[in-house]
């Protein structure tokens, strides 16, 4: 769509920026709600970040997002950081506020939640234990959600039990790491399992994760969207399972960032998703 003179700005800088859904994602969005604004692609290379938020609001930039491998950096260039961002130890969202100052916000576990919720609407946070594959960053995030949701115990598997073991520190007793070796057992009577690792991804092995533990009812989510369908999801679909994939967490994530910079929360649907599939890249 074409902008004007007065078109409200945001911005996505990574490093490289290029791999990014976003700008279709959001442009997506823009063009349905007949918004005068963009979200502009910014190839910003690490070394400049810390000029670059100087600079943007300066020259009108209501916010911006940030992907690889910007999101920790970020922690300590902004002037407030929410309790969520300080949490996971990550920042996607930067928002100038109206005193100028820049806000540092994390919206993954607000993705993955709101994903989540709409795919399996039948899912209880207090009903039963959730087993999270995988302790990276994406975990931190989710291990976060889940709590704040409720889920009374998270079981936490990682193949370096150390970092499982990191989440137990940073999150407490609700959350617990068990052993990589067990990780099969550890499904036994869970109401929820959600892989956080790149296994599965195109060009990576799949998840060795035998289901058999898991009670058919319990969703099965993946971080992973490229293919749409992992061999953990297709394999959970075969057992009765319900799946939701990880496409869901990037569209939701994006939502509140939407909100931030155009004043609108735009709507997850059936057309989005075709949209951003349509728009090519990883
Ligand atoms: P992100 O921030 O995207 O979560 P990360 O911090 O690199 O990325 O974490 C990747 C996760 O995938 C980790 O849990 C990692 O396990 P390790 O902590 O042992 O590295 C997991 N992972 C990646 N490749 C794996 C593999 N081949 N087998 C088991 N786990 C793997």
């Amino acid at each position: 769509m074409t902008i004007t003179g007065a078109a409200r700005l945001a911005a996505i800088l990574g490093w490289p920026v290029g791999h990014s859904r976003s700008p279709q994602l959001h442009g997506y969005w823009l063009d349905r709600l007949g918004i005068d604004g963009a979200v502009l692609p910014l190839a910003v290379r690490p070394e400049d970040l810390a000029e670059t938020f100087r600079l943007l609001p300066r020259i009108g930039f209501t916010g911006w997002c940030l992907t690889i491998p910007h999101k920790q950096v970020a922690l300590g260039l902004v002037h407030r950081l929410t309790q969520t961002a300080r949490a996971i130890g990550s920042v996607n969202h930067v928002a100038v506020a109206e005193d100028g100052a820049l806000v540092g916000n994390n919206t993954d576990a607000f993705g993955f939640l709101a994903s989540l919720r709409a795919g399996a609407p039948s899912w209880d946070p207090a009903a039963a234990p959730a087993v999270v594959i995988g302790a990276g960053g994406a975990a931190r995030a989710v291990v976060w959600a889940l709590r704040d949701a409720g889920v009374r115990e998270i079981r936490v598997t990682n193949r370096t039990p150390a970092r499982a073991e990191g989440l137990v520190t940073a999150f407490g007793p609700s959350v617990s790491a068990i052993g990589w070796q067990d990780r099969a057992a550890a499904l036994g009577g869970a109401g929820l399992l959600v892989n956080t690792t790149s296994l599965g991804m195109t060009g990576q092995p799949p998840l060795d994760l035998d289901l058999g533990a898991l009670p058919p009812w319990a969703p099965v989510t993946d971080i992973v969207y490229s293919p749409l369908e992992t061999a953990l999801l297709a394999a959970a679909r075969a057992r009765g399972n319900p799946v939701v994939d990880g496409l869901g967490m990037l569209l939701h994530q994006a939502r509140p960032l939407f909100e931030s910079w155009f004043g609108i929360d735009p709507v997850v649907d059936d057309a989005v998703r075709a949209a951003v599939l349509g728009s090519g890249g990883p």
